[in-house]
């Protein structure tokens, strides 16, 4: 760390602490605004020593085999996996920069959100939901910087379950089975987990997932509560998903193991592949005759720059980005781009599918002991604690405070595999007050008339929360472009809670009963932990903890946890929401892959880091498979 950044971290650190005792009295929007400030001019600031010093040498129309677009956890194994291959060059184009080390710090990681290190999209306002948040709107943040949102995420690492990749072969898509895909898992996993089933896991990948080395005593309460509810201790990455665990998470010795230090980091001096940040491609070069994707335009501090692939563009510019680029470049529903003016080269149906994870922050339960996090500024301003992340543990490896897992299976679930969740359960050793509204609260855009009503009383005091995640939402959303301007955001419609038969209501409903139900056994009750019933405003109308109240508040207050499916859709030539097919070909394009997250055909019971790692595996297999004729000749 260089002097002028060292300084600048020391004087968050300050501040921080300063917080601790000003927090209730300085307004928590200035307090936020500085905070927010600090963070990002320190990680903005340039790199003295960088790790990829290669990407200030630009060779102008340069060739390669592969040109990947977006580092993010897929595009970052599928450049690792192409040049273990030493004939084949890849040129690896990410449109943000190196993660400066702070990022490391796995307690930050909501406040990575409001840095340059995010795109910084936000939903489009709609009646169904979110009806009390600012603006109306949800943030939907995305990573836009070496690593992608491996970078900004919150560490969660889960698989998923067996029926989730049963289902998406079932669909059309041979080789997408579990037993298929689990290889794949088990090939970037280097698992240190104390509560493992031992042969679902793997040790010796590139990617190291962990315990958090911290936790709470409210978490470990939690987890007995729950079994006392009658959910059994699990590893929810191994045989049995349904239960109560606690969180594996990304982590390698306590700080954040990002998909750039897990597969760029070690590979960046391969001769063949040239990683190349600050560079965002705007368009895909397509012969319009051939239908064939040769190359890229791209920008790179201002000047526009192109280069050429031989075999294959791999679009990997992540679940909102990667429907966008396709549609800048004349790949989307054909009557949209003519709209915008953008010339049709293939009519797909591109964006017009999009599935999320949504949660719901205000189930809070308030303690009377001193077991869960008191508020943030203490842990982060306490130099033990600091001491202590150094040796990789104590409270500052906490995953922004989430702590515990439960999957269950709601009463409403009339899902025919009885071991299908349809519900996650998680559990933060906090809640919205714990940093003083200064960063949860704007994560999801809550504003000061219901933040001071519900949290701010709350401040200082010991609480907890659950958040229940809606795993297999039945609403589903629509991307459109504004206009084909590359630097205008897209439009985002997630259409949350707008199912007809308001089968997601009532399964967040049916989960809400069940966190109640959790902590109504005696390993909570000896805390004293009771629901804050403070009614959430806009929601007085309705009396408190009735199936009404909570459908009002699950329409005023929600956010999303960033696991957008679909949006490049995967499926046979038949689905007519498909954008690729099984092999990650772009339908009616050649030599044009896309892949990551916006493939996955429906939403999965997980968080969506793990499998878009799988499909990177998978991908590069792929590929490599395709052009084993050249591999072979090689040989
Ligand atoms: C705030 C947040 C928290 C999350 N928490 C978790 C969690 O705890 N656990 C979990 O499992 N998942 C979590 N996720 C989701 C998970 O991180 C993503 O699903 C995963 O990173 C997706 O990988 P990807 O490779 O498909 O895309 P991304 O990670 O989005 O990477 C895409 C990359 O492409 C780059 N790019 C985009 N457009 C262009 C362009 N035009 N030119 C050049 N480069 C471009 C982007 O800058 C980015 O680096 C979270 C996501 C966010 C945003
Ligand atoms: C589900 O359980 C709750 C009680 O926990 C009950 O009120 C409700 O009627 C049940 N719903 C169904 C569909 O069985
Ligand atoms: C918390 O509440 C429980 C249950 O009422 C009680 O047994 C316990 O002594 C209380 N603890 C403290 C520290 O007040
Ligand atoms: C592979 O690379 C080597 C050395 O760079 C070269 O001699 C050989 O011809 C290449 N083979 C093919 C098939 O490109």
């Amino acid at each position: 760390m260089d002097i002028v950044k060292g300084i600048r971290f020391i004087s968050l650190i300050c501040f921080l602490h300063s917080l601790s005792t000003t927090g209730g009295h300085v307004h928590y929007d200035y307090v936020g605004d500085f905070v927010h400030y600090l963070l990002k001019s320190v990680m903005s600031s340039p790199k003295i020593n960088p790790l990829y010093p290669q990407s200030e040498r630009i060779v102008e129309k340069s060739t390669h085999d592969f040109i990947v677009v977006g580092a993010g956890p897929t595009g970052s194994v599928i450049a690792n996996r192409l040049t273990e291959i030493p004939n084949w060059s890849v040129l690896l184009l990410e449109s943000g920069e190196e993660a400066h080390i702070i990022s490391d710090v796995p307690f930050l990681c909501g406040a990575m959100e409001f840095t340059d290190y995010n795109w910084g999209y936000k939903s489009e306002p709609q009646q169904g939901f979110c009806r009390g948040c600012t603006g109306g709107r949800m943030e939907l943040p995305s990573g836009n910087v070496l690593g992608g949102s491996s970078i900004i995420n919150y560490m969660i690492y889960v698989r998923g379950n067996r029926v989730d990749y049963d289902r998406w072969a079932a669909k059309g898509n041979p080789g997408w089975s579990f037993d298929e895909v689990f290889p794949y898992f088990l090939k970037f996993e280097d698992a240190h987990i104390s509560r493992s089933d031992e042969e679902y896991h793997h040790k010796g990948g590139f990617l190291t997932v962990s315990d958090v080395p911290y936790r709470t005593k409210a978490a470990k309460a939690y987890v007995k509560a729950a079994q006392e509810a009658g959910h059994a201790y699990t590893d929810y990455n191994g045989a049995q998903q349904l239960g109560v665990s606690y969180v594996q998470g990304t982590l390698r010795d306590g700080g954040r193991c990002s998909s750039e230090k897990a597969f760029l980091r070690p590979i960046r001096n391969r001769r063949n592949v040239k990683i190349q940040t600050g560079s965002r491609v705007e368009k895909i070069l397509i012969d319009p005759q051939t239908k064939r994707a040769y190359g890229v335009k791209y920008s790179r501090r201002g000047r526009i720059h192109y280069a050429f692939a031989r075999k294959e563009v791999i679009v990997t510019a992540g679940p909102l980005n990667s429907p966008q680029l396709l549609m800048l470049s004349g790949i989307g529903p054909q009557e949209h781009l003519q709209d915008l003016d953008i010339p049709v080269i293939q009519n797909l149906p591109v964006g017009i599918t999009m599935y999320d994870h949504a949660t719901y922050p205000g189930i809070v339960f308030r303690l009377n002991d001193s077991i869960s996090f008191n508020d943030l500024a203490t842990s982060l301003s306490n130099p033990s604690f600091y001491l202590e992340y150094m040796g990789g543990k104590g409270p500052i490896t906490s995953l922004g405070g989430v702590e515990v897992m439960t999957y269950i299976r709601t009463n409403v679930s009339m899902d025919p595999e009885p071991s299908y969740p349809d519900m996650e359960l998680f559990m933060i050793g906090g809640s919205i007050n714990t940093d003083f509204g200064v960063i949860y609260r704007k994560i999801f855009n809550i504003p000061s008339e219901i933040y001071d009503k519900i949290w701010r009383p709350l401040e200082g005091q010991y609480v907890y929360s659950v958040l229940p995640m809606l795993v297999h939402p039945k609403s589903k959303g629509y991307i459109k472009l504004k206009s084909k301007n590359p630097y205008d955001a897209p439009k985002f419609f997630a259409n949350y809670l707008s199912d007809p038969d308001n089968i997601d209501v009532k399964t967040f409903i049916a989960a809400i009963r069940e966190v109640q139900k959790i902590n109504a056994n005696p390993a909570m009750q000896k805390y004293g932990s009771t629901l804050v019933d403070t009614p959430l405003p806009g929601c007085e109308n309705e009396m408190f903890n009735t199936d009404r109240y909570w459908e009002c508040c699950l329409r005023t207050l929600i956010g999303s946890l960033y696991h957008q499916v679909a949006t490049c859709k995967m499926g046979p030539k038949s689905d007519p929401e498909a954008v690729v097919d099984p092999r990650l070909k772009v339908y009616g394009i050649k030599g044009l892959r896309v892949a990551g997250i916006s493939v996955i055909p429906h939403p999965v019971t997980a968080h969506t880091v793990g499998p878009a790692y799988m499909i990177g595996e998978k991908a590069a297999d792929i590929i490599k498979e395709d052009w084993k004729h050249e591999i072979r000749i090689m040989n």
